[in-house]
């Protein structure tokens, strides 16, 4: 099969969000600490009538209604997630009800985890299946979701909640290109989840963030390498790609990475007039480089331009929801979708990076064969992010108490009110005493 790639997305996130602003000033911060520091605007958030499985049923039955796919011609449903509530049972198989419903139970593929690179492997393998021999002719779908909660501190206003949905299929209008994926991984205790009893992460923010460039440093190059050898290129660089999608844990450092790619650029191109502002950090150590504000400051500088046009518009949606781990990359994509015509986006090349704490990144690109504009409208997506509830921080932070008061809970109606959950939404109806969960759609 040819073209294969993204034929539709959707996107499902939480009615209730609050503003960034307003947390600055209830966490005591100083103003501006999350909105220009971290770059983010709103932040999406649940209570105990959501879960993991919920969320997902209601993005993949909204992704199979809006765009009319039958529930037979689907033949792979993939899961990335980090947001376990079951150490055996996997979200997919909960998903299967949907399928089951519909005669349909031969669907392969399961959950994959490794932090926020769940939903990358995921999409991975969904497109290896449909190149392989294993394949049927049918449709795969790909389901990243978590909610993303942080204890209270520095790392929680990079919270959020939200899944993407997508349809996997060949002659798709956003295709992946072949032959220039790049990878890197390494064992690292950045940020993971070794605490049963708690839905937080254990996270050490800062390595976290050099774990993230320094994952990315190294993909990029080996994109780079790929990409000089397929297209004949001497010198490639960011300006062979039109677009760049970054998984967003918070958008300055999505802004951070784009920076980035130039100063990797520069070390193979350093006599280049484009790159004289860097032409002082030629000799500096790949360690320092890491770490160095002003080399930081001249990259920011450099690319601030560049950053708006290729960036922004990804960084829209992940902006307006917060961190969604393994959902976010996808998120930004949908937003990419979604801020763009389709008329402009037309034969241009997407870069996507990957990342996932402890630690898992990949890096590819898509081109964009056809219209978007299907996917475009039905996402919807700036209309329905103004839609939302916009509540208050002090709402948010009993949201995040009752979730650990349940967390593990079995024979429990869950409290949280059912006005904060949107028509078309599933919610947890009860767990019964066996831990067994049971769904509703509003
Ligand atoms: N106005 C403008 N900017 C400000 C202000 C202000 N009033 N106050 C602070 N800032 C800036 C700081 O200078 C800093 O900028 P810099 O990063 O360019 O140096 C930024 O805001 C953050 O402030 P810090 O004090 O450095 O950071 P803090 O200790 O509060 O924590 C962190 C930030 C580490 C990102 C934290 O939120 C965190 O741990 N998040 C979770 C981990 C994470 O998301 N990691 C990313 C990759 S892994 C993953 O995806 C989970």
């Amino acid at each position: 099969p040819e073209n294969v790639g993204v034929l539709a997305m959707e996107m499902y996130f939480p009615k209730r969000c609050v503003s960034q602003t307003e947390m600055e000033t209830f966490d005591g911060v100083s103003a501006g600490k999350y909105t220009i520091g971290l770059g983010q605007e709103k932040m999406a958030f649940i209570d105990d009538r959501e879960d993991i499985q919920s969320v997902c049923l209601t993005a993949v039955q909204s992704l199979m209604e809006k765009h009319n796919i039958a529930y037979t011609d689907i033949g792979r449903l993939e899961v990335g997630t980090e947001t376990i509530i079951d150490k055996s049972k996997s979200v997919k198989t909960c998903l299967m009800t949907l399928f089951t419903e519909h005669g349909n139970t031969e669907i392969e593929g399961i959950d994959t985890t490794n932090a926020c690179y769940g939903g990358f492997a995921a999409f991975s393998n969904a497109v290896n299946w449909i190149e392989s021999s294993s394949w049927d002719g049918r449709f795969a779908i790909v389901v990243a979701g978590d909610l993303a909660l942080y204890a209270s501190g520095a790392a929680r206003p990079t919270s959020g909640a939200g899944v993407v949905a997508m349809l996997i299929g060949k002659d798709a209008p956003i295709v992946v290109e072949r032959g220039l994926r790049g990878t890197h991984m390494e064992h690292a205790y950045d940020f993971y989840k070794p605490d049963m009893h708690s839905e937080y992460p254990v996270v050490d923010g800062k390595f976290s963030n050099t774990c993230y460039i320094r994952a990315f440093d190294s993909c990029y190059n080996r994109y780079m390498t790929r990409l000089a050898k397929q297209e004949n290129k001497e010198k490639p660089s960011m300006d062979d790609i039109d677009y760049v999608v970054c998984h967003s844990p918070y958008a300055k450092l999505v802004n951070k990475s784009f920076a980035r790619a130039s100063y990797n650029d520069f070390l193979r191109d350093s006599d280049n007039e484009k790159f004289a502002a860097l032409k002082a950090f030629e000799e500096m150590s790949y360690a320092d480089s890491l770490e160095n504000k002003d080399l930081e400051r001249a990259l920011m500088g450099l690319t601030k331009a560049g950053y708006a046009q290729k960036v922004g518009p990804a960084a829209y949606a992940p902006k307006q929801i917060g961190n969604m781990y393994t959902a976010a990359v996808w998120a930004g994509l949908a937003s990419l979708v979604s801020e763009v015509d389709s008329e402009t986006l037309l034969n241009k090349r997407i870069m996507l990076y990957s990342y996932g704490s402890g630690l898992a990144a990949s890096m590819i690109s898509f081109r964009v064969r056809s219209s978007t504009e299907e996917i475009k409208s039905k996402l919807n997506l700036r209309q329905r992010l103004d839609e939302r509830t916009f509540t208050k921080p002090e709402e948010f932070a009993a949201a995040m108490k009752i979730r650990e008061n349940t967390h593990n809970a079995c024979d429990m109606v869950p409290t949280g009110s059912l006005d904060s959950i949107a028509t078309g939404t599933y919610y947890i109806e009860k767990i019964d005493d066996k831990w067994r969960r049971f769904y509703k759609r509003k």
